[in-house]
């Protein structure tokens, strides 16, 4: 894949992230939403791919989305065709509530690359580099906090799991809690939570818990760019949502994917902050019409993590719409 189409990735992201960031704190979830995919469909249309969204979102909870086997890109006769994972703006209620780790992504593939998942749920396990290969998601949340205080010398008391806080997840949390590892519960927002335990300093050593299929794939891209690890099961809620996974070619429902299997060969993840998190800053609007953004690309094949801040000049572009 051409290195150079990263960068074409993040001005995506950041048009996204400039867009939906208008939005920030303003209660209107979907108006967020709608506006980042917008942005997002429209700046694809700059860059020279023959794109397919394979993972996208916004079926689960009925919102705006890039949808599934979209077509996206220039596709001119030599574009490369690729398979694109993304999420326009992931954490919509971060940031209509003006909250903490809303980002816009996309994660990029060879074609056939990526697990084609549905826009169900995913029950997950990530955690940083001196843990990978010895996680599995078919412990007990005590053995796998074991693993992950050995790994990292550090006490079982010091070891943060971070986890959505979600009805669903009460057992689990009674569970770490006995072990008496630290909890981080979250609102919303699992793919930065997920990729913080690669980062030492963080704050968050493993994630934990059940979240979105999709947000799962973009965060196994993430891991394989970072060394870190994830593991995934496919969690449906209806025949119909099993139905739809055989139909995208999901052989076995039931499988644990290993981080390698969500995200084959090499890959790119993309991000640009839209309210400040663990990752990235937020957008921050400045003087005179201008805007800073802060976002990041990361490449599988050599590990080279970029950390990108922009200033846009809107005086200069006018409007958003000509900053591609
Ligand atoms: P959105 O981008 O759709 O707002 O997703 C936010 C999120 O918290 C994800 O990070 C997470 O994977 C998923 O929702 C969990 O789903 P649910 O809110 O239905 O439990």
């Amino acid at each position: 894949m051409d290195r150079n189409l990263a960068l074409e990735f993040v001005r995506i992201t950041e048009y996204a992230s400039l867009s939906s960031a208008r939005f920030m704190g303003r209660g209107d979830e979907k108006a967020a939403d709608q506006a980042a995919v917008d942005a997002m469909r429209k700046a694809f249309d700059s860059v020279e791919i023959d794109g397919k969204v394979v993972i996208g979102e916004g079926e689960r909870d009925e919102a705006p989305m890039l949808f599934i086997g979209e077509e996206v890109g220039k596709k001119s006769a030599d574009a490369p065709p690729i398979d694109i994972a993304l999420d326009p703006l992931e954490g919509t209620t971060i940031c209509a509530h003006g909250g903490v780790g809303a980002i816009s992504v996309i994660a990029v593939a060879e074609r056939g690359n990526f697990l084609h998942a549905p826009d169900t749920y995913m029950d997950k396990i990530a955690c940083g580099p001196k843990a990978r290969g010895r996680i599995d998601i078919d412990k007990s949340p005590e053995e796998n906090i074991h693993i992950i205080s050995e790994s990292l010398k550090k006490p079982i008391r010091d070891v943060t799991v971070v986890i959505l806080d979600r009805p669903r997840h009460e057992r689990l949390i009674a569970d770490v809690r006995k072990t008496g590892a630290r909890i981080r519960l979250i609102g919303d927002g699992d793919v930065s939570a997920g990729i913080a335990p690669c980062w030492e300093g963080s704050g968050i050593d493993l994630l934990l818990g059940v979240g979105g299929a999709p947000e799962g794939v973009i965060t196994a891209a993430a891991m394989k760019c970072l060394g870190g690890d994830f593991q995934g099961r496919l969690k449906f809620r209806n025949d119909k949502e099993r139905q739809r996974a055989s139909h995208m070619g999901v052989e076995d429902l039931d499988r644990a994917f290993k981080r390698d299997e969500l995200a084959k060969g090499s890959v790119m993840f993309v991000a640009t902050g839209v309210t400040d998190g663990p990752l990235l800053r937020g957008v921050r609007t400045l003087s005179n019409n201008r805007a800073q953004t802060h976002s990041i690309v990361m490449r599988s094949a050599t590990g080279t993590v970029r950390r990108i801040e922009a200033e846009h000049d809107f005086n200069i572009k006018r409007s958003i719409d000509e900053s591609l």
